[in-house]
């Protein structure tokens, strides 16, 4: 027997009060707005529960245009020809609790920096959480070296701890945990291991802007932090980046790298060029959307943290409904996406895909995330490449590729269901269409065979 212990009155909507009161007689569902066709799927051709539009992303005002419109105006477009990169620098490192930051073209470039800077070199291996976005090990690759995966924790979304250890050899450099969507990883468990293993971290928290870990902010855990504030970001600017760290001369080598190996700091004039380098700048247009847009993400991360909170409360109970747990230590997550997983056993067997369509026909948007990328071509192509055939030996490559098996992860990118932080900028009445929607679903399960 599957079904769970469930029941309909944990649906109490605030959409009115008399649909509330009957729903609290247990006798009929409350979806939304109550009429004679809404028992019907949308996907049926039944009435949505919501035909309301959700908040658009990104959000600006009066205010972000004439500051773009002073930068044109200004020529100074590029940060060698102005302060506003700077004064960004040191508004996001104030925010985030740390000694310096430094602002990149985007989270791929920040990534890039820090293990070049960090000494990830050709030939290393870094160990990755596979359930992430493509960049996270695409950089790895870049750097020429491997990206070993250690399996998912799926309560939480991101790298099991004890998978960890029995990945590491003696190539291994660094670990690249990611606070995907929002949540933090178990960085007590992380670093501790790195500690006893003598390996750098540097987290990917390109997805957890102000998320905490034992109240300190994702991205000052390990050795460096990494930051994007691509345009779909709870921080945007189109594209850009950060790295934030509190070690001064690792930061100054930073700002040289990105800046074509120029001298910066406690990195001398020994010669024009002193270190190798590349141009990872951000534009000062970057800059001055993003100074913009941080005057309101404090607000905006209460909201999406007080509206997650709600609609869990609403969601928990619904059979084969699973929303994400934090880890250890976790004390809060960033939502750039609210995930659950999604038991098909509990809803007929009906698959995701149809699952996600039909809470789309509600007028719900969702996805179903991340695929198993450790199995996209990119591991193949690097594989199979000249330069990863001189690094790592035949016997390396071949094991690397039986080991490519992540079975906590693939079921993880089978069940995940996300909604975009945007949604969690509503108020609770958008939560309760969410959870109406998914009850929706679930009691018309049958129907969808
Ligand atoms: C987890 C993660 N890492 C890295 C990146 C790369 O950031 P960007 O797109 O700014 O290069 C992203 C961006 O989506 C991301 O979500």
């Amino acid at each position: 027997m599957i079904r769970k212990e469930f029941s309909r009155r944990n649906f109490l909507t605030t959409a009115s009060a008399s649909a509330a009161a009957v729903a609290a007689t247990g006798k009929i569902p409350v979806y939304g707005k109550i009429n004679k066709n809404v028992a019907t799927l949308a996907v049926l051709g039944g009435q949505p529960v919501r035909t309301k539009d959700w908040s658009p992303w990104p959000i600006w005002n009066r205010d972000d245009e004439d500051q773009i419109i002073s930068v044109l105006r200004s020529g100074n477009w590029f940060r060698g020809r102005g302060t506003l990169v700077s004064e960004f620098e040191k508004k996001y490192a104030e925010l985030m609790g740390t000694r310096h930051c430094l602002a990149t073209a985007s989270g791929t470039t920040a990534l890039l920096v820090a293990l070049h800077v960090l000494g990830v070199d050709a030939g290393d291996e870094v160990l990755v959480a596979p359930y992430t976005f493509i960049a996270t090990y695409n950089v790895v690759f870049i750097t020429k070296a491997l990206p070993i995966f250690v399996d998912t924790d799926q309560e939480t979304f991101t790298m099991n701890p004890d998978k960890i250890e029995e990945r590491i050899n003696e190539r291994t450099k660094a670990i690249l945990p990611v606070h995907i969507l929002g949540l933090p990883a178990d960085m007590d468990r992380i670093n501790a291991i790195a500690k006893k293993h003598n390996l750098l971290v540097i987290e990917d928290a390109c997805q957890a802007w102000l998320a905490e870990y034992r109240n300190k902010k994702c991205g000052t855990l390990g050795d460096l932090g990494c930051f994007s504030f691509q345009n779909s970001k709870n921080l945007p600017a189109g594209e850009g980046g950060a790295i934030v760290g509190n070690d001064g001369e690792i930061m100054d080598r930073c700002h040289s790298f990105h800046n074509c190996g120029r001298p910066f700091g406690s990195v001398k004039s020994t010669s024009k060029y002193p270190v190798r380098g590349s141009n990872r700048r951000m534009q000062q247009f970057q800059a001055v959307i993003l100074m913009s847009q941080m005057k309101r993400i404090k607000k905006d991360a209460d909201t999406r943290l007080e509206n997650a909170l709600y609609l869990t409360s609403k969601i928990k109970d619904i059979p084969g409904i699973i929303p994400y747990k934090l880890a250890n230590g976790a004390t809060r997550s960033a939502y750039h996406l609210y995930p659950f997983r999604y038991k098909k056993e509990y809803f007929n067997n009906i698959p995701r895909e149809k699952f996600l369509s039909a809470l789309k026909a509600e007028g719900i948007p969702c996805s179903g995330g991340y695929g198993p990328q450790n199995k996209d071509g990119l591991v193949e192509d690097a594989l199979n490449s000249r330069g990863y055939k001189r690094l790592y030996s035949r016997e390396r490559l071949m094991r690397y590729r039986e080991e490519n098996r992540y079975p906590d992860n693939d079921q993880l990118c089978r069940e995940a269901v996300w909604f975009s932080q945007s949604m969690l900028l509503g108020n609770k009445k958008d939560m309760d269409d969410i959870a109406n929607a998914i009850l929706k679903v679930y009691e018309n399960r049958d129907k969808l065979v």
